[in-house]
């Protein structure tokens, strides 16, 4: 693979992570997967940059999935590490302290669909379609989309889509909580996301932090559990600079500059 198959560019603080592979409608590779979890941990250790967007390259693919040509000659054992590979940016992404947007500028399918799941906040184009089209090729899912999807849609509808393999339709993704937002060009898209990921950089780092911390236990801890911790985390945002800046700056009626810290 060629570096240019992952694009890494920084700006106002946010890190843009484009796939670059268009004639391939964006295909995860599994060196393009590793290239993405290396570029998600040089945002995360990067002070300068407070939230990252991941997007494909083009107008036509966030990403179609698994690159299929990598299947044909692997077995139930040889097929392992790139299962785990995918899982492991998912896992690597949903880890983050800092915001990941998701921004799907075409088909986000397969492996696509579960990345864009892993971020924290999807903004999508109309002409974007997402599924889990695996069931057509006589497998099943395997970088989480069988445990994020019914968490972010629910059980029934997770089960339809995963089971006929369908694309589903921005406005249907729209309509059944799949992404956040739907603009009417990629260009449009691409100006909202910007908008967004700076706004986000803007707040305190040292906050979202502790919110991701938190809000990533709410499919998994029991309730009581989770208001525990949350009553610890919050307690732990009021020892941050940030905490101090931004009260000060409320009660002197200006603007907050936070340190992130
Ligand atoms: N892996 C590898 N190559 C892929 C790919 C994938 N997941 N998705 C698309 N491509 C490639 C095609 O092989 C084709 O390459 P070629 O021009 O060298 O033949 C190119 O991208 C364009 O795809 P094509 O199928 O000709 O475009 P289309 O507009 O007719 O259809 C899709 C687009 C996305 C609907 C179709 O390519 C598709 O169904 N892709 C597979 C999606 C999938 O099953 N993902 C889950 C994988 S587990």
């Amino acid at each position: 693979m060629t570096d240019e198959e992952v694009l890494y560019q920084t700006k106002d603080g946010v890190a843009t992570i484009t796939i670059n592979r268009p004639t391939k409608y964006n295909a995860l590779s599994i060196d393009v997967v590793t290239t993405l979890r290396q570029f998600m941990k040089q945002a995360e250790t990067s002070p300068d940059v407070r939230t990252v967007v991941l997007t494909g390259a083009g107008e036509k693919a966030f990403s179609a999935g698994a690159d299929i040509s990598e299947f044909k000659d692997r077995d139930s054992k040889t097929i392992r590490p790139l299962t785990e590979n995918g899982q492991e940016l998912c896992k690597y992404i949903e880890s983050m302290s800092k915001p990941v947007i998701a921004c799907i500028n075409g088909h986000a399918l397969g492996g696509g669909c579960e990345v864009a799941m892993a971020c924290d906040i999807r903004y999508a184009s109309s002409n974007a379609k997402f599924g889990q089209p695996e069931i057509n090729l006589g497998i099943m899912p395997g970088y989480g989309g069988t445990v994020r999807l019914p968490r972010i849609v629910g059980l029934g509808a997770a089960k339809e889509i995963v089971f006929s393999g369908d694309p589903i339709l921005a406005q249907e993704a729209l309509r059944i909580g799949l992404v956040n937002r739907v603009f009417d060009s990629v260009e449009a898209l691409r100006t909202a996301t910007t908008e967004l990921a700076v706004k986000l950089s803007k707040k305190s780092g040292a906050a979202i932090k502790l919110i991701k911390k938190s809000m990533n236990n709410a499919w998994i801890m029991p309730s009581d559990k989770h208001l525990a911790l949350e009553v610890n985390l919050f307690c732990e945002s009021f020892g941050t600079e940030d905490k101090k800046e931004g009260v000060a700056a409320f009660l002197e009626k200006r603007e907050a500059k936070f340190k992130h810290r």
